[in-house]
């Protein structure tokens, strides 16, 4: 392996948050009285929460400071321009309109754009995303590359979308049905894995000619570009800021879940360049979200994320934000934990199915590896695979995906690389003891998203 340059954080820790050590026997309790489901655990029981890197960021003193500034007033509040300011200064929006968080803006745009019948290609779909476009009255169709579908494959750039895959789906149905091809940056559920900026000025020349509009999840956009920077012939020597921005030049406009990339435990925005669906998105936030200037959030929120979508464009930043993922993910590698590759960019994404081979789809491998990591040592990860897909709309039959994996999602600025020691010592410890662990039963499914309240018992 090719020994990597230190990558220690360029920030030192000014405030602590203490966290609670727990034995086997209360962990084993907390995971029962839990369904089996991480999601239904008390965080005071979790000792490293690698849950998501959503809304749980350390945010700098900065935006502590920027919190303190916050204009509480109903309408027209300061921290909204200067939020709308940063959006037009470092991702070349024109209008913003902010929501309480991403799905927010995934509500609006799908309720603006999506018709009954329509059909919404993308880099593979994501839960909250594709349940707006269907329930707008939409269909997702998946016009990922087919690497995206292989955990070992090593191609470099697993979010791009196959442009034959999406000519032929305009081509059946006609570009009039496509009201915007939804691309993100970066793939979550494909392992945190980016979309090339060549891969992406082709989509925008494909759909000019279509003129299909490209919606853009901009979820990890400074993730994405990292990458960009790191692995695309002649994108060494730019900044993360001109390629984010590059980025969202080649788009018609985006969601954002600000809970990510840009550093706050709450916020999102839908950003767009064209006046008419600004204004009918601006008077539509306010039935859902709130007035226009605050969509759903504290002026305090707005100056944090302001000040967040900045400081997420810095390389030392990211260098040291990525590199962190990346030392987890090499541990794991070191000790043969099958994991999904290239190692994306906000998470190591544990390959369950390779794992837990000896348990079938049905009884939920993922579901099961992320309870017995939890149980091992108190480590809190995530299922993304067959609870996480869900069912059909039409059939009412279980998705089948091709990746049953177990994220485990780092926090931005709060681990340190001791806590990932631990972390890869636990997992590699739960893999060589795989052959002992027995698949789940699902005892109680919601009706949408199940992932998140789902039952399960072994
Ligand atoms: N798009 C992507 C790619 C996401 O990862 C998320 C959230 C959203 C949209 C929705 O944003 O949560 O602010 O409403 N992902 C979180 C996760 C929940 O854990 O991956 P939201």
């Amino acid at each position: 392996m090719k020994a990597r340059k230190s990558w220690a954080e360029p920030f030192k820790i000014k405030m602590v948050e203490l966290i609670k050590m727990t034995t086997p026997k209360h962990r084993l309790k907390a995971i029962k009285e839990a369904g089996y489901n991480t999601f239904l655990l008390k965080s005071e029981d979790v000792y490293i929460d690698l849950l998501t890197d959503s809304g749980t960021s350390a945010m700098s003193d900065r935006q502590w400071a920027g919190m303190m500034l916050g204009d509480e007033a109903y309408a027209g509040s300061r921290n909204f321009y200067n939020l709308e300011k940063s959006v037009q200064d470092i991702y070349g929006y024109k209008y913003l309109v902010p929501t309480h968080q991403g799905r927010g803006a995934e509500h609006i745009i799908s309720q603006i754009l999506i018709k009954k019948g329509d059909i919404l290609p993308g880099n593979m779909y994501f839960t909250t995303t594709r349940l707006h476009q269907e329930l707008a009255g939409g269909t997702f169709v998946d016009v990922i590359v087919d690497e995206a579908h292989d955990p070992k494959s090593e191609f470099p750039f697993k979010g791009n979308i196959d442009l034959q895959k999406l000519e032929d789906v305009i081509k059946k149905h006609g570009a009039e049905k496509i009201p915007y091809v939804c691309m993100a940056t970066t793939v979550n559920m494909a392992g945190g894995q980016p979309i090339s900026m060549e891969n992406l000025k082709a989509l925008r020349k494909l759909t000019n000619k279509y003129n299909i509009r490209i919606i853009h999840d901009m979820t990890r956009v400074a993730e994405n570009a990292y990458f960009i920077k790191e692995r695309e012939k002649g994108y060494a020597n730019r900044s993360i800021a001109s390629l984010v921005k590059e980025i969202c030049s080649y788009t018609d406009g985006a969601t954002m879940s600000a809970k990510k990339d840009a550093l706050v435990n709450i916020g999102g925005f839908l950003a767009l360049n064209e006046w008419d669906l600004f204004e009918e998105a601006r008077n539509m936030v306010v039935i859902y979200e709130g007035l226009h200037t605050y969509g759903g959030l504290a002026g305090r929120d707005m100056e944090a994320m302001a000040i967040g979508i900045r400081e997420s464009v810095d390389y030392d930043h990211m260098h040291a934000r990525i590199g962190q993922v990346l030392y987890l993910g090499d541990k794991l590698v070191e000790a043969g934990v099958p994991i999904v590759h290239p190692i994306g960019s906000h998470g190591v994404f544990l390959d369950a199915s390779a794992i837990l081979s000896h348990i079938k789809q049905d009884n939920y491998p993922a579901q099961t590896l992320a309870a017995e990591l939890y149980i091992n040592s108190g480590v809190r990860s995530m299922e993304r695979g067959i609870v996480s897909a869900g069912r059909d709309k039409k059939t009412g039959k279980n998705y089948y995906p091709k990746l049953e994996l177990v994220r485990l999602t780092i926090p931005r600025r709060v681990y340190t690389q001791a806590h990932m020691d631990v972390v890869a010592e636990s997992v590699t410890d739960v893999y060589e003891n795989r052959k002992k662990i027995k698949g789940l039963k699902m005892v109680y499914e919601p009706k949408y998203l199940r992932f998140f309240q789902a039952r399960f018992e072994p």
